[in-house]
């Protein structure tokens, strides 16, 4: 099977929600989709950044876009940007959970939460819920969360989520993206069994030249490691733009299923074109899938309907 983003259908009629669309993968995906037809909104933590993501685009593709403020480190913030875009939109076509961080210092967001799981997964998990009725009924809407490999070296820690004690860079980033998986796979299960109309996929970059291993993790090194992997990541990385590609094929590609996890074809899946990937099996657990729903339900306070 061979794909690219000519692929992907007249988005015309229909309104995309991507969270972090101003840099990488987001900005790449806001490109395409306004390009083919859809009105994108931007859900971004500095309106300085996303306007001048905005003003790299051409006329035509930024005309379809708009930006509301979000940031995923603060719950508040979830909130008031969820409910100015359902203020603006009556329905939303499409949810890309893409934004997130990797391997920074330990920090807790402001709601307490350790940073990594706090912005990866959390407000991720209370964003959806909260957008949640403006998709529910709309026939052929998705919700694609972006996960990683670097799920496959993480677990949940139940007894100690905010990693008191324990905490380790990678660590705390693999739990965060075993849980975007997680989170998309139990979504999927609740969506089908309540009837939505919406699926929920996840899917994942490989690895991809962006600003993920940028000036964050530089500044937060003490050794220089973090100065050396920014300078080395592009040499060893595909394109932003092919990093894309699994998160667009999630999103539009009619052979993308309910549950479906999509990642690049080669090399362990570090970079190609977009396929099916291999969750984890300790990814698929229903029962693990329950309790982190739970427990995420019960530290933001997001019921879902
Ligand atoms: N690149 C890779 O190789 C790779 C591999 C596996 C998974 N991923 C995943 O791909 C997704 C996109 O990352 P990327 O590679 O495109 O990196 P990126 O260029 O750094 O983009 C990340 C985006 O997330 C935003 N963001 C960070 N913290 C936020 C917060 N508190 N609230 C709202 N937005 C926030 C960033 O905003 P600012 O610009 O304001 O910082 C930026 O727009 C992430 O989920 C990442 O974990 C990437």
């Amino acid at each position: 099977m061979s794909w690219s983003p000519s692929d992907i259908p007249d988005q015309s009629g229909r309104t995309v929600v991507i969270t972090g669309a101003n840099s990488g993968i987001g900005l790449r995906a806001t490109e395409h989709l306004a390009r083919k037809g859809a009105r994108v909104i931007m859900a971004c933590r500095n309106l300085d950044k996303a306007e001048a993501a905005r003003r790299s685009m051409a006329d035509e593709v930024a005309r379809r876009t708009e930006v509301v403020e979000l940031d995923l480190a603060r719950q508040t913030s979830v909130r008031q940007a969820a409910s100015a875009i359902r203020e603006r939109c009556q329905s939303i076509d499409l949810l890309l959970n893409n934004a997130g961080i990797m391997w920074l210092q330990e920090g807790r967001t402001e709601d307490g939460f350790e940073r990594q799981f706090g912005i990866n997964h959390l407000g991720h998990f209370a964003f959806t819920g909260l957008l949640l009725p403006a998709l529910r009924d709309v026939p052929g809407s998705r919700i694609v969360t972006v996960s990683s490999i670097a799920h496959r070296g993480g677990r949940i820690h139940f007894e100690n989520i905010h990693l008191d004690g324990i905490y380790g860079r990678q660590r705390a980033y693999a739990q965060a993206k075993l849980a975007n998986l997680m989170f998309a796979i139990e979504l999927q299960r609740r969506l089908r069994d309540s009837g939505a109309q919406t699926r929920s996929l996840a899917c994942h970059p490989g690895v991809a030249s962006t600003n993920l291993a940028g000036p964050g993790i530089a500044e937060e090194s003490p050794l220089g490691i973090g100065r050396l992997a920014r300078w080395a990541w592009p040499l060893f990385t595909q394109s932003a733009e092919k990093g894309a590609w699994p998160t667009l094929y999630a999103a539009t590609s009619d052979a993308a299923r309910g549950g479906g996890y999509y990642g690049p074809a080669w090399l362990k899946e570090a970079m190609g074109q977009p396929r099916e990937a291999k969750p984890r099996r300790y990814a698929t657990d229903a029962d693990l899938g329950r309790r982190l729903w739970t427990l995420s339900e019960t530290l933001t306070g997001v019921q879902y309907p």
